[in-house]
């Protein structure tokens, strides 16, 4: 089995770019699932249920969201209407949507999470502590084949940790957040798959897809300063991961950084 991750999507220029090479991409290279970060897929901020249906009709099988989940209000009142689109499952009770989702690939059952960090992060219970009273439960009750954590934090060495406490637990542990792919993907443990960041899906020329001024200007004056996506030099950027789907241990993991403009011409 085939499942490629794809880091942050950020605003409109993300989604044309994951929208014009995903459907193609998916039968070429045989993808039985995609899972894709949008917690700024809405012009930087959030997501919405246009979004979600855009994404789905290009073959994004399951949304994962983040610290910017809540960014758009209509969000609030859509969450519950898409079981596919999950949020941090460690964040406030009061959250509205599903921390898991529980996607069928023939007779396995795959069951993805999303968790947040708390280094330099808000909004959610210590994602150890968090694990540790519920995971174990989950797995019980849905009993998956395969499981993906997308971990959205901002600690490289946060999401090591969290990776090697969930080795030969879990398929995949990829990280989510910083919009910056890691050089560090490989298989620990008997086969979980782990990447500090996928990246991002987004303009690769401004500061982690925002628009370089605007952000220069916020550093350099600390003057309140309008948000602003950047624009060009689109990627595309995630991971591929190889999975023996009877015993859901992932076999590889490769990386990916598609420049949109490469695959254009
Ligand atoms: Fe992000
Ligand atoms: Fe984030």
């Amino acid at each position: 089995m085939n499942i490629l991750m794809i880091g942050d999507i950020v605003g409109r220029e993300g989604r044309d770019a994951l929208t014009f090479w995903l459907p193609a991409y998916k039968e070429a290279q045989k993808i039985d699932l995609c899972v894709a970060n949008a917690e700024n897929s809405a012009g930087g901020k959030g997501i919405t249920a246009n979004i979600v249906r855009e994404l789905r009709d290009a073959g994004v099988d399951v949304i994962t969201l983040g610290n910017h989940a809540w960014e758009q209000r209509s969000w609030l009142d859509e969450a519950d209407r898409f079981p596919e689109v999950i949020r941090p499952w460690n964040g406030a009770p009061s959250w509205p949507g599903q921390g898991y989702y529980v996607h069928k690939y023939n007779c396995s059952k795959v069951l993805i999470v999303n968790l947040l960090g708390y280094i330099f992060m808000q909004g959610a219970d210590n994602p150890f502590f968090f694990m540790e009273r519920y995971f174990q439960d989950l797995l019980d009750r849905i009993k998956p084949q395969i499981t993906i954590i997308d971990f959205h934090a901002e600690a490289t060495a946060e999401k090591c940790a969290m990776a090697w406490y969930l080795a030969d637990k879990v398929t995949a542990v990829c990280g989510t957040h910083t919009h910056v792919q890691t050089a560090d993907e490989r298989i620990i443990g008997a086969g979980t798959a782990f990447i500090s960041d996928l990246g991002m899906t987004g303009s690769m020329d401004g500061v982690i897809g925002m628009d370089r001024e605007h952000s220069l200007r916020r550093f350099c004056t600390y003057l309140p300063t309008p948000y602003k996506l950047h624009s060009g030099n689109v990627h595309i950027q995630g991971a591929i991961i190889n999975v023996d789907h009877r015993c859901g241990q992932a076999r590889s993991i490769k990386r990916l950084d598609i420049k949109l403009e490469d695959i254009r011409s």
